[in-house]
C-alpha cells in the first residue's frame, strides 16, 4: 500500500525517511538483502540464495504498493538503503484475516540509531489502520537485540518452533513466535 513519507532525527543526528518500497527500489532491494543475509545468522537467507532478477523484484514491489492489505517500508539515510521492513496478511480465509506477520532487518552499520523502534512505531500504526487485529513475528534464539526491540513495542512470546533453523555447520535454532495484539 501507498503511506505518507515519515522524517525521522536519528541518535546520531541524521535525518531518515521512512517510505514506500518502490519498484525503482529493486536493485537497491536486491544488494540489501545479499548485504543483510551476510551479516547476521538471524534471516531466513544464505547470502547465495538472494536469487530475484531486478525485473522479478521490480514486479514484486509493484504488487506490494498495490496491495492494500500489505506494507514495504524503506529507511533511506543519505539517499541509501538503511532498513526494510513489512507487513503482510496471513490469508484471506476469514477465520486469520485479522492476523499479519512482520518481518525486518537494517543493514549493520545503521543498527542502534533508533530506525528498527521508528519502522515499527510507524508499520503498527498502519497495521491497526488496515484493518488487522494482531500482528506476529518469529525471531531466532539468540537474537537479543531483535527481541529488546520487539519487547519494547509491546510483543510478547507465545511459542516457539522447535529447531526451526538448520545452519551450514549441522547446529539447529528455535524460533521464538511473538505477537502483538493492536
Ligand atoms: C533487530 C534490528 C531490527 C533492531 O533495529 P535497530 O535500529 O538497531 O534498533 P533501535 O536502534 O531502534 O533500538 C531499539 C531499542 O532496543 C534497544 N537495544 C538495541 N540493542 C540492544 C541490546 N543489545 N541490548 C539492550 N537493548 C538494546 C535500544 O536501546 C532501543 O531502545 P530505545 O528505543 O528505548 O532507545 C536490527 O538490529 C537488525 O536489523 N538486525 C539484523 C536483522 C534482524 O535480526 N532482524 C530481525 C529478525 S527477527
Amino acid at each position: 500500500m501507498r503511506f505518507e513519507n515519515r522524517n525521522v532525527t536519528l541518535k546520531d543526528g541524521r535525518k531518515c525517511v521512512l517510505r514506500p518500497t518502490h519498484p525503482d527500489d529493486a536493485s537497491a532491494m536486491i544488494e540489501y538483502m545479499k548485504v543483510t543475509a551476510g551479516e547476521t545468522p538471524y534471516l531466513l537467507r544464505y547470502p547465495d540464495e538472494v536469487k530475484f532478477t531486478v525485473e522479478s523484484e521490480r514486479e514484486i514491489l509493484g504488487n506490494i504498493l498495490e496491495n492494500e492489505k500489505s506494507v514495504m517500508m524503506m529507511a533511506e539515510v543519505d539517499g541509501r538503503v538503511a532498513g526494510n521492513c513489512s507487513i503482510n496478511g496471513l490469508g484471506d480465509k476469514r477465520k486469520i484475516i485479522h492476523r499479519c506477520s512482520l518481518a525486518i532487518a537494517l543493514t549493520q552499520e545503521f543498527w542502534d540509531l533508533g530506525i528498527g523502534r521508528a519502522m515499527l512505531t510507524y508499520l503498527l500504526e498502519l497495521a491497526k489502520e488496515i484493518g488487522y487485529e494482531q500482528v506476529e513475528l518469529e525471531v531466532v534464539e539468540g537474537n537479543g537485540r531483535a527481541r529488546r526491540l520487539y519487547e519494547k513495542c509491546g510483543f510478547v512470546e507465545t511459542g516457539k518452533h522447535f529447531r526451526a533453523l538448520k545452519y551450514e555447520d549441522g547446529t539447529y535454532r528455535d524460533e521464538i513466535i511473538m505477537c502483538k495484539v493492536l
